[in-house]
């Protein structure tokens, strides 16, 4: 049995769709903190199997250990946390305790259940800003705000677990910019409040939840002044998940992966691709840069290619149009 955490998710439901649909035995968890119930009709709607969940929190130590007694876990993908770059700089405590704290209680009863197959989902902020493009995965680390740090300090702590009990193998799955949802438009992207990536505040303004786009400057050293990424459909970075235990399966080793596509759009690309597919008019205004940002990166994404045998399926415009259908059939999101 796989377990699932932050299973509600953005991510962590596409990545339990493809894993029932790839025949796994899932159990998903979560604690709703960033998430809707609703995810798990649309889950069983999509996929067709009653989806295995119970309601809890990484923070119980007592709701994990009772997890693990009476589940057969036999590996772990990991997605709860919290993500947002803007809010750990406000608030840090909250990002580290979710996130390093909450991966602690996990890793310990992991231990004590002698469960030591672990997904971890890490992210491009780990690189150094000060790294050149595209990131390859032996470059050196650094980041520049709490999030980041965050992911910085598990994979460190599960590099050290790993020299302390070699049994232990473990994916380092760096995501890049995901973006894009299900081709049913069942579940998606649905932060809570005001987005604070690109993409779902793109689908709120075509859905008229929102009046414009701010775009955080246009002087930045780019083609067209604006700042570059790497967008990957959600769909092609769950996959990819499939692949990465696969491995740990297989070969019971460890791999460090960036997924990512390897090509960099700007913020006015996208604004451009969405219009094209959606025929829907983005307007926006140029504001000031946002802290912590910084001018473009993107993944050399050769490494997952050779050791994983996975590439990327979807571009730029099929990931807008999807984001479009979930939007544009859940104006409101979940509702919640
Ligand atoms: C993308 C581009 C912004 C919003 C973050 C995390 C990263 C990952 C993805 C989890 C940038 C511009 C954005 C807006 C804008 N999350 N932008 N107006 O900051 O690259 O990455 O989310 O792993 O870890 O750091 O993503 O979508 O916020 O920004 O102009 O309203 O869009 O300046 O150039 P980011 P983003």
């Amino acid at each position: 049995m796989i377990l699932v955490t932050g299973a509600t998710g953005y991510i962590g439901s596409h990545t339990w769709v493809e894993l029932l649909n790839a025949g796994y035995k899932v159990l998903g968890i979560d604690n709703f903190c960033n998430s809707s119930r609703k995810v798990l009709d649309r889950v069983e709607k999509i996929t067709g199997q009653k989806s295995q969940f119970i309601e809890g929190d990484m923070l119980d130590e007592k709701f994990l250990s009772s997890l693990f007694r009476n589940n057969p876990i036999e590996s772990v993908i990991h997605f709860a946390g919290l993500k947002s770059v803007g809010e750990s700089i406000k608030i840090p405590i909250s990002h580290y305790q979710n996130n390093i704290h909450g991966l602690l209680n996990l890793l310990k009863v992991m231990q004590e259940n002698q469960c030591n197959k672990f997904v971890f989902s890490s992210s491009a902020t780990v690189y150094h800003p000060n790294n050149l493009i595209p990131y390859v995965e032996g470059m050196s680390l650094g980041s520049t705000n709490p999030y980041g740090w965050s992911k910085y300090m598990s994979e460190q702590i599960l590099r050290d677990i790993e020299v302390a009990d070699t049994s232990w193998s473990v994916a380092y799955l760096r995501y890049f910019n995901p973006i894009g949802a299900h081709e049913s438009g069942l579940i998606g992207d649905d932060p809570k409040g005001v987005p604070n990536n690109l993409m779902p505040f793109i689908t709120q303004v075509a859905v008229g939840r929102r009046e414009y786009l701010s775009i955080f400057g246009d002087d930045w050293p780019t083609p067209d002044g604006t700042g570059i990424r790497d967008y990957i459909h959600v769909v092609d970075l769950a996959r990819g998940h499939i692949k990465a235990l696969d491995y740990l399966i297989n070969q019971k080793q460890s791999l460090t992966i960036n997924l990512g596509t390897g090509q960099g759009y700007s913020v006015l690309d996208l604004v451009k691709s969405f219009e094209k597919v959606s025929g829907k008019k983005i307007h926006y205004q140029i504001v000031e840069r946002r802290p912590g940002d910084i001018a473009q990166f993107y993944a050399n994404s050769q490494l997952a290619k050779k050791l994983l045998d996975w590439t990327v399926e979807y571009d730029v415009d099929r990931m807008c149009k999807d984001s479009w259908r979930w939007q544009l059939k859940n104006p409101n999101g979940f509702g919640e």
